[in-house]
């Protein structure tokens, strides 16, 4: 009997700390990795604000793998993939795009060199709100998509399945050192201008309208951020602790 009443008060006192841990949104947020390029990607994490890194900041992905990282509550970071990538004989590792010039693997809390297609996620604290978008700010180097797993509310995907490099203008365009075309800058890191970085007198969204080229990168994908003022319909929202899908070539 009393070892039933003991049984009884230890389930009670698990199934409590379980809905805590549900109701309070502790638990983490998985994100998986999948590659659908034909080639071999490097995706790459980067925590903000100075919280810790992901247990893995950069990997390996064969074509049609895929890999799970789980990002605790109160995450906010981005999200890419190096291409072409090599090690030299002197061990150093390096990429043809999206760089983090750590010459590892990994990217240890470095960011992406532009250009890089982005994915960028907001994860709320509490099983709230989060936020997420795919951004072409920093230039497109790899279609990427995000979807999310569970949640409530609109959690709609937003994806760039199109290749943004085939339509890149020749002052855009980066290349590599036997002249092919490798990604697609951003106006702003080509030209380095505030008209197009938005900073200056163009640091409010009323004086940084979309350019020219931003409303390229718009056109080729609609659903991406194409400048940093770039308008509402780019950011994505899910409650209730979705689970996230990036997708490389979705
Ligand atoms: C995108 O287009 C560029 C230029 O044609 C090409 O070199 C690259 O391999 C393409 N990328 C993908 C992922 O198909």
């Amino acid at each position: 009997m009393s070892n039933n009443r003991t049984m009884t008060k230890i389930l009670a006192l698990y199934s409590l700390t379980m809905a805590f841990f549900f109701l309070s949104g502790a638990h983490s947020a998985r994100i998986t990795f999948t590659n659908n390029c034909p080639n071999t990607v490097w995706p790459a994490t980067l925590t903000a604000d100075q919280r810790p890194q992901l247990s893995s900041t950069g990997f390996e992905l064969s074509s049609k793998a895929f890999l799970s990282l789980d990002a605790p509550p109160l995450w906010r970071g981005r999200i890419w993939a190096r291409t072409e990538c090599s090690t030299d004989n002197s061990g150093k590792f390096t990429c043809a795009t999206a760089e983090c010039s750590t010459g590892q693997v990994a990217c240890n809390g470095n960011g992406a060199k532009p250009p890089a297609s982005l994915v960028e996620i907001f994860i709320a604290a509490d099983g709230g709100q989060d936020f997420y978008d795919v951004s072409l700010v920093d230039g497109f180097n790899l279609p990427i998509s995000v979807a999310t797993k569970g949640g409530s509310g609109e959690c709609r995907a937003s994806s760039c399945p199109t290749n943004v490099t085939k339509a890149c203008p020749t002052e855009l365009q980066m290349k590599g050192s036997d002249g092919r075309v490798l990604a697609c800058k951003s106006a702003c890191t080509a030209f380095n201008t505030p008209k197009y970085c938005c900073t200056g007198t163009f640091n409010v969204p009323e004086t940084c309208p979309p350019t020219d080229y931003s409303r390229l990168f718009k056109q080729q994908c609609f659903q991406a951020y194409s400048y940093a003022y770039d308008d509402k319909d780019s950011t994505f929202t899910c409650s209730g602790r979705p689970d996230y899908l990036i997708t490389f070539c979705p």
